[in-house]
């Protein structure tokens, strides 16, 4: 049977521990038809032999950058031309340092700068590294210049530490990388989700917050990396893994919520604000606990509360604003209280839903949604599982999104 075309993936494995779960990638790859050539730098090599990679794709496995033999069959230059893909999983913070210099100091980073097939990173690392400044700086400039990064994610480390850093699950890995060449309803589009809730903390010990379980908002997320968008997720405190090739940056407080969202917002191309960040905070957050000993004073001047930001609000008020998708909570008037909500915030659309009973809203596994957009248009999703839920809301979105800005 003949491969069908525009299935061409140049994987590239650097030297890390998680080298040994490409093997496992390129028989995923294999299995949904890819054909995949296998490039491995030095250090990659002190991991696993070349004759695996070989064994598992069928195909010889480029090692050096100078070497006469394989220039006299498939050099360099034509191995960057054949790619549809290059995909670098694990990618070292050495890899995401040299690529951000544009260095080609291997047949590898040649090879990444020589190509003009869309690149896709799988960093894996010590969490320490992942979140150190220059690699922070790295991956910025690599994802400013269209570079996709899946992962990492967060978890136990081959180093006995716990963080940000493991290489995505191949099978995660595959998902996305089939999904790029399925052509999703979001492909290429920046999407940015806000989720969970917020603490607002009224000393070390003590926060205000609310039932949030982060579940929609996680399910947003997933839905828009499924139809292929880049997504980042900025998420209050949940007890959630990312989802697969979502780009997840933790906060507390929603100041803290306000602020990644606003120096993200103006770089997305629409922003979904699921979070149910809270509309208050205390005034001042007492330096040590507060005791109870110190009288109900105490306790009075530490329920001073100020507002919060309007994060929705302030992204729909920039001069170049993505399509901006708010949530209402209600208790009861659902309809007009959103309807409301979208106006006053100066909302693209807003997705409804009732909170306060036991199979839907806050915490539940399901929900339903009632979802209204600006020109008086209006959707019903009835209660299912927030994944679902979330998939169909992402199909609208981009059917909205797309309907203002044609391709
Ligand atoms: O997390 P789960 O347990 O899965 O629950 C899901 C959910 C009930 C939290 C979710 O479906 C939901 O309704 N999210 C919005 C919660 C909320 O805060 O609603 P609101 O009506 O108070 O706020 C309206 C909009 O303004 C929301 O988009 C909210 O993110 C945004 N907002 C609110 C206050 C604030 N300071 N900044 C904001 O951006």
């Amino acid at each position: 049977m003949s491969r069908p075309p525009n299935r061409k993936i140049l994987l590239g494995v650097t030297g890390g521990i998680a080298a040994y779960k490409a093997c496992d990638l390129v028989r995923r790859l294999r299995d949904r038809n890819f054909d995949v050539r296998v490039v491995m730098t030095a250090s990659a090599r002190e991991f696993v032999t070349p004759l695996t990679f070989q064994a598992l794709s069928s195909n010889p496995v480029h090692c050096a950058l100078l070497d006469e033999r394989a220039e006299a069959g498939m050099g360099h230059i034509e191995l960057a031309r054949w790619a549809d893909l290059v995909l670098v999983a694990p990618a070292t913070a050495n890899l995401l340092a040299r690529l951000a210099h544009g260095f080609a100091d291997d047949l590898l980073a040649t090879l990444c700068l020589a190509t003009t097939a869309p690149l896709v990173l799988a960093p894996a690392m010590n969490q320490q590294m992942w979140q150190a400044p220059a690699t922070r700086e790295n991956v910025r400039t690599l994802r400013d210049r269209g570079v996709e990064m899946l992962g990492p994610a967060q978890g136990d480390q081959a180093c006995g530490e716990v963080g940000p850093g493991r290489m995505l699950e191949p099978e995660a890995i595959a998902v996305r990388i089939e999904s790029r060449f399925r052509g999703g309803a979001l492909e290429g589009v920046k999407v940015l989700v806000t989720a969970g809730p917020t603490r607002e903390a009224l000393d070390p010990v003590r926060y205000l917050t609310n039932h949030s379980s982060g579940k929609m908002g996680y399910a947003v997320a997933a839905a828009a990396a499924e139809e292929g968008a880049l997504v980042s997720l900025v998420s209050g405190p949940t007890a959630l893994p990312a989802p697969s090739g979502v780009d997840r940056v933790d906060v507390t407080s929603a100041e803290e919520m306000h602020a990644q969202v606003m120096a993200r917002a103006a770089r997305c191309d629409i922003f979904v604000a699921v979070a149910a960040v809270a509309d208050y905070r205390p005034a001042h957050r007492a330096e040590q606990k507060i005791k109870k000993g110190d009288g109900p004073g105490a306790l009075d001047a530490a329920l001073d509360l100020v507002r919060t930001p309007d994060i929705v609000a302030g992204v729909a008020a920039l001069a170049d604003r993505p399509f901006t998708v708010g949530f209402a909570a209600e208790t009861e008037s659902v309809e007009a209280h959103a309807r409301d909500k979208l106006e006053r915030k100066g909302l693209d659309m807003i997705a409804a839903n009732r909170v306060g009973l036991p199979d839907r809203g806050f915490a539940s596994g399901c929900n339903a949604l009632s979802v209204l957009w600006r020109d008086g248009g209006r959707r019903e999703f009835p209660l299912a599982s927030k994944a679902e839920l979330a998939r169909s809301l992402v199909g609208l979105v981009a059917e909205r999104y797309r309907a203002e800005h044609p391709a």
